[in-house]
């Protein structure tokens, strides 16, 4: 069994990142895969201090990414990064948690410039020893892509499954056992 956890950085309610990884959770999900998202809006994740070494939900949270094959990470563009929430979870995450650990992107813009985020990303993501695809998913003028929840945008969708198809595969590279 391959279980896919999708890790979504934004705190709004109706965050297009979340969508955006339901989307990729959606077409990977049935046989021998699992899917689960983690809503870091909805999670209780004070921000990491490094004397402190679990706070809130961070324990459980650690867990099913530990425990998980493959991760997906998802991110607003903030200010050409990431934004402190995804930051905040990934202070929390060591390579415990991504060693051996298929790893797929995904950065939603609100204007035109996703580029940084997703670099960002796949950097910080090497020094915990994920094993990120090449194929990655940035979403410009996010809000234009979609209609109320629906993804309007048929590209972006291909791409978000091609994300997926890719992160389950390398999963399945790691863990033949799984
Ligand atoms: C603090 C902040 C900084 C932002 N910086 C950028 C930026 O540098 N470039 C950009 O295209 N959009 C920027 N945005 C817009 C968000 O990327 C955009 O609204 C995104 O779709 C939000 O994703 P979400 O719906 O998952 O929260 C910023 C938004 C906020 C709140």
């Amino acid at each position: 069994m391959i279980t896919v956890v999708a890790v979504s950085g934004s705190r709004r309610e109706r965050s297009y990142t979340k969508k955006s990884l339901q989307v990729v959770l959606d077409a990977v999900d049935g046989g021998d895969v699992r899917t689960e998202l983690i809503d870091l809006g909805t999670a209780d994740l004070p921000l990491y201090h490094p004397d402190i070494d679990e706070q809130g939900d961070s324990a459980d949270l650690k867990k099913r990414v530990r425990d998980a094959e493959a991760v997906l990470l998802g991110s607003p563009v903030y200010h050409d990064s990431y934004s402190s929430t995804f930051r905040n979870f990934h202070d929390y995450c060591s390579k415990d948690e991504f060693e051996d650990t298929a790893v797929g992107l995904v950065a939603t813009a609100g204007g035109g410039s996703y580029g940084a985020t997703l670099e960002h990303m796949r950097s910080t993501v090497r020094g915990v020893h994920g094993h990120t695809v090449p194929e990655q998913v940035g979403i410009r003028r996010a809000s234009r892509k979609y209609d109320g929840d629906t993804l309007t945008d048929e590209g972006i969708r291909a791409r978000l499954e091609e994300l997926g198809a890719a992160v389950v595969g390398e999963a399945r590279r790691l863990h033949p056992e799984a």
